[in-house]
């Protein structure tokens, strides 16, 4: 029953471009109300997971369901609910940073009214005000990245899906945003898919960690800060060397 499925879920899900495997066959729950983050080094695979989950790029093989739905027939109600940052944030470099957020607003179903009060409530959490009439493409790279984020939560998503969200930003707005998606987890029950190659950071809001390498999940790693940067290279090099002694033997 949708009602009661998991956030997000992988069922043996993979993706194969021309140029080669972008992720290997891959099972992966996140939890209602929790934190989960996806770590591991550049090109392993973590974006292509997440563009996955938001139906942005179609599996190969194997099935993609948020709330228990296949994201390949999500009606758009049910994305109204996903706020996603992926990449480089999806904002209008054209547009304001009101209208931005007004339009995200819109785009996840607010009403004109609400929409409007949502946008400048995001805009004073993440400190955007001084800049509401501002082009995005005239914002600093942090400021863009804090505008992406206001856009991604600012119709209360229940499943957030953020790519280094906090890539390209200051310590006081990583902290930040630290604290607005655990807020969020606490108060709403909202459930949060995150990947990062910060550990210390991710250690602060996981529930989950799940270590991905080459495309493949190798293990995961128990939240509790202690040695997680060499328990981290532990499994990562393991597997690195399996894969070497695999090709070599
Ligand atoms: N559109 C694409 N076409 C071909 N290869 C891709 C495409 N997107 C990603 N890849 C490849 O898939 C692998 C994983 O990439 P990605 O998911 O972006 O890694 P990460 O986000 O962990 O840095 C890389 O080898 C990358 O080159
Ligand atoms: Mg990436």
């Amino acid at each position: 029953m949708p009602g009661e499925a998991a956030a997000v879920e992988l069922v043996a899900a993979s993706k194969k471009y021309r140029e080669g495997a972008a992720l290997q066959p891959t099972n992966l729950v996140v939890q209602r109300g929790q934190v989960h983050a996806l770590v591991g080094l550049n090109g392993t695979g973590k974006t292509t997971l997440l563009r996955l989950v938001l139906g942005i790029t179609a599996p190969t093989a194997g099935r993609v369901l948020v709330r228990g739905v296949d994201v390949a027939r999500m009606k758009p109600a049910g994305w109204a609910g996903v706020g996603h940052l992926i990449d480089t944030p999806l904002v209008y470099p054209e547009l304001t940073v009101q209208a931005n957020l007004q339009i995200a607003g819109r785009l996840s179903g607010l009403g004109l009214g609400s929409g409007r009060a949502a946008a400048r409530r995001l805009a004073e959490e993440l400190l955007l005000t001084k800049w509401w009439t501002r082009r995005a493409r005239t914002l600093s790279l942090g400021n863009r990245q804090r505008l992406g984020i206001a856009a991604a939560l600012v119709a209360d998503p229940d499943v957030m899906v953020l790519d280094e969200p906090t890539n390209a930003l200051d310590p006081a707005g990583t902290v930040l945003v630290r604290r607005m998606l655990l807020e969020r987890v606490r108060e709403t029950g909202a459930s949060v898919l995150v990947s990062s190659h910060h550990l210390d950071e991710v250690a602060r809001i996981a529930d989950q960690i799940t270590v991905i390498n080459s495309g493949r999940i190798i293990g995961t790693l128990a939240p509790d800060g202690i040695d997680l940067e060499r328990r981290f290279f532990n499994l990562v090099n393991a597997d690195v060397e399996a894969n070497q002694r695999q090709a070599n033997p």
